[in-house]
């Protein structure tokens, strides 16, 4: 995908940034900018540099790892087993070796497991100085979904932190963010990709920035379609919880009056979290799906919607083994079969002095999910032609809304359940704050 676009000049600048200097930088830029884009291509440039990211969807997005297996945390003890872990000279020598560290999806990293990040390079590399010395380099769009922070955390991590976003980590406040000993240079991608349409691109903007004029209010609201559209072959409903989304594809999977057939993942090795898709995935002919890969033969991306029109058997030329397909209908009208596919699962190890990606197992699944509905926090970073987007009672997290409406590539191709309410544009003052600093 990245052999065949072309650089804006701000992209460009951040690549020779991150070559020739030695730079923090933070990447951001709006929705559908090319941060995730601009990311991979650096990775590829350059494979001493660490990719990490704080999902295991986000980080199998961008190939990298997640930030609690790399630095072995475990989830709900971060700081604990930053402090305390016991570090031998193996694992001193293996993290010393560090020069670079890519974090994407930023705005969803939460600012104590920072500053777990901070105390153990710190530890590890014996070094007081921020991150161990370690370059850091953060990508995402804090006016998109933030760290999750359960209901129950909420009193007692607010006692310590300021806020639940990166920049709340102790490590910066303690030295003074943008002081001499960690500056943080702010990069920003300007030209939007996924939208071309100006009149949307200022919506969303205004949307983003919570600072939507009435007009555009009304102009987004002419998109409310109350009964189901006619035309709603290949929409995605874009929904606010888990359990919706679930009920909505199991509802109509039933509706179907076809057989089903359940594919199951085979695995090899110690995946751990790093699982592509479900181990049973059950579909029929008729059901809306998505898929989870980007085909090698360039027929379909991480994210392109289908209808499926038939299940087959093929036979593999090589080893004359049969193997199930899907035959899956796409927007533009093609069809196109699917086999499962195998996602190398790798991790980074320490080989010959240094960090090197390794293969630590396959997941073989077929690369489809039914996909009638997501959440919003799923569809964060993926592109769609047709969306509806249901907030329930309202939208309840800062910019959720926004990512919702982003996802689409033009507005004529939203469909709103409920007219869209100003106290539905949610922005938190503390990144307001940190954004004008
Ligand atoms: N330099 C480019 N030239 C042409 N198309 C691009 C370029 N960069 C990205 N795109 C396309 O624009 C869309 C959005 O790109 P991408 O997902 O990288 O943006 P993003 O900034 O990461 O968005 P988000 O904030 O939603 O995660 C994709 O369809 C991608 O293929
Ligand atoms: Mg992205």
């Amino acid at each position: 995908m990245t052999n065949n676009i072309s650089f804006s000049k701000e992209a460009e600048n951040i690549i020779e940034l991150i070559q020739n200097t030695d730079e923090n930088l933070f990447v951001t830029g709006k929705a559908g900018t090319g941060k995730s884009t601009l990311l991979e291509y650096i990775a590829k440039q350059d494979h001493s540099i660490i990719v990490l990211a704080p999902t295991g969807i986000a980080a199998i997005n961008v190939k990298g790892e997640t930030i609690h297996s790399f630095f072995r945390l475990k989830p709900g003890y971060e700081l604990d087993e930053a402090k305390h872990v016991t570090i031998n000279d193996r694992i001193r020598a293996r993290y010393t070796k560090i020069h670079t560290v890519i974090i994407d999806e930023i705005s969803m990293v939460r600012a104590d497991l920072l500053d777990a990040i901070d105390i153990f390079l710190q530890r590890t590399r014996r070094s007081t100085k921020p991150f161990g010395g370690v370059r850091m380099i953060f990508f995402g769009d804090l006016f998109q979904l933030p760290p999750v922070l359960l209901n129950q955390q909420k009193e007692e991590f607010l006692r310590k932190y300021k806020s639940p976003y990166f920049f709340s980590a102790h490590t910066f406040i303690q030295r003074d963010l943008f002081s001499e000993a960690f500056k943080l240079r702010k990069c920003e991608l300007r030209t939007i990709y996924r939208q071309k349409d100006p009149v949307f691109t200022n919506l969303l903007n205004s949307v983003r920035e919570n600072r939507l004029e009435n007009s555009q209010l009304q102009l987004l609201n002419q998109q409310v379609r109350v009964s189901p559209t006619t035309d709603n072959q290949f929409q995605i409903n874009l929904v606010s919880t888990n359990a919706i989304a679930k009920s909505i594809n199991l509802d109509n999977l039933k509706l179907i009056k076809s057989e089903e057939k359940t594919f199951t993942a085979n695995h090899t090795g110690n995946i751990e979290n790093l699982q592509p898709n479900d181990p049973e995935v059950i579909l029929k002919v008729g059901a809306q799906v998505m898929f989870l890969n980007n085909d090698p033969n360039k027929r379909w991306v991480n994210g392109t919607v289908g209808k499926i029109t038939a299940f087959g058997e093929g036979i593999d030329e090589e080893t004359n083994q049969p193997y199930p397909y899907v035959a899956v209908e796409l927007e533009d009208g093609h069809t196109v079969k699917a086999a499962p596919f195998t996602w190398e699962i790798s991790k980074y190890s320490f080989k010959a002095g240094n960090f090197e990606r390794e293969q630590i197992g396959t997941y073989t699944q077929i690369p489809l999910k039914l996909a009638w509905a997501i959440t919003i926090h799923k569809s964060q970073g993926k592109t769609f032609n047709k969306v509806k987007i249901n907030l329930g009672r309202g939208s309840f997290a800062h910019g959720q809304t926004y990512v919702a409406l982003s996802r689409c590539r033009t507005l004529e191709n939203i469909a709103l359940s409920h007219p869209i309410k100003q106290s539905d544009i949610i922005v938190d003052q503390d990144v307001l704050n940190f954004i004008n600093s």
